[in-house]
């Protein structure tokens, strides 16, 4: 049914942004709205897959029409991701992820003392959870995660390097069979309902590259996933 091209297909998408806690009232967090892994979830869905939402924390209602499982932090996403994209034929890792938590975790909420110096917070590096899926199924030749993994990447390009080249990079880097770059300018993207990608693959085929509406973005990259799925099976 070419209108529904991933009819059969488990779909497994991590959308939202990660809070690493700091006391029970604070936490680090990060400005991804999930409006795109929202808009991604019901585009796959209304192409015919089962869809498995990984949810962490989001501006907006998560769609209908899945199967939702929620995260707060970097450490549960990375447990909710695994479990999610076992038996899926597709990951679609869109969650902002923190790159770094505090070290320590305080039972008890800090309070600000007049006689004592300026707190300072000490980071420790979370894992990154895209690279971690990609290198455990790539040890294994009869492993149940997706053939087919798809990150994102935020890029600026800069005098020397094209946001294009700074993304082929990053998708060699982590192993994965595509990667969407947004391309993050001066007007940002976060919360925004717009949204310019470019999506790069890893079997060398040309880059898409498209600017819309995040539903329209969404619709372009499942159908991009859905031609790359089916050449997978051949
Ligand atoms: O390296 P960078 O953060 O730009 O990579 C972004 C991609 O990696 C996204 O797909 C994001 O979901 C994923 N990621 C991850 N774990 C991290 C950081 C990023 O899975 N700790």
């Amino acid at each position: 049914d070419a209108a529904r091209p991933l009819e059969g297909r488990i779909v497994t998408i991590s959308a939202g942004g990660t809070r690493e806690p700091l006391d029970p009232v604070r936490f680090l967090g990060n400005r991804s709205s999930g409006r795109q892994g929202v808009a991604i979830a019901q585009a796959a869905r209304d192409a015919g897959a089962d869809v498995r939402f990984v949810a962490a924390h989001m501006d907006i209602p998560t769609p209908d029409g899945v199967i939702l499982t929620t995260a707060s932090t970097a450490l549960e996403l990375r447990d909710a991701v695994f479990e999610a994209a076992r038996g899926a034929d597709i990951l679609i890792m869109n969650a902002a992820v923190a790159d770094f938590r505090p070290s320590e975790y305080a039972d008890t909420k800090i309070k600000k003392k007049d006689d004592v110096a300026d707190p300072v917070i000490h980071l420790v590096r979370n894992p990154d959870i895209l690279a971690e899926v990609v290198a455990e199924r790539n040890a294994n030749d009869f492993s149940t995660l997706p053939p087919l993994i798809v990150g994102f990447a935020a890029e600026t390009g800069d005098a020397e390097t094209s946001v294009v080249e700074h993304g082929a990079a990053k998708l060699a880097r982590k192993g994965c069979e595509m990667l969407v770059v947004n391309q993050v300018g001066s007007s940002l993207v976060f919360g925004q309902d717009t949204n310019s990608v470019t999506i790069l693959s890893a079997d060398g085929t040309q880059p898409v590259e498209f600017s819309g509406t995040k539903t329209s973005v969404a619709q372009v990259l499942i159908e991009t996933i859905a031609a790359r799925v089916d050449s997978l099976d051949k």
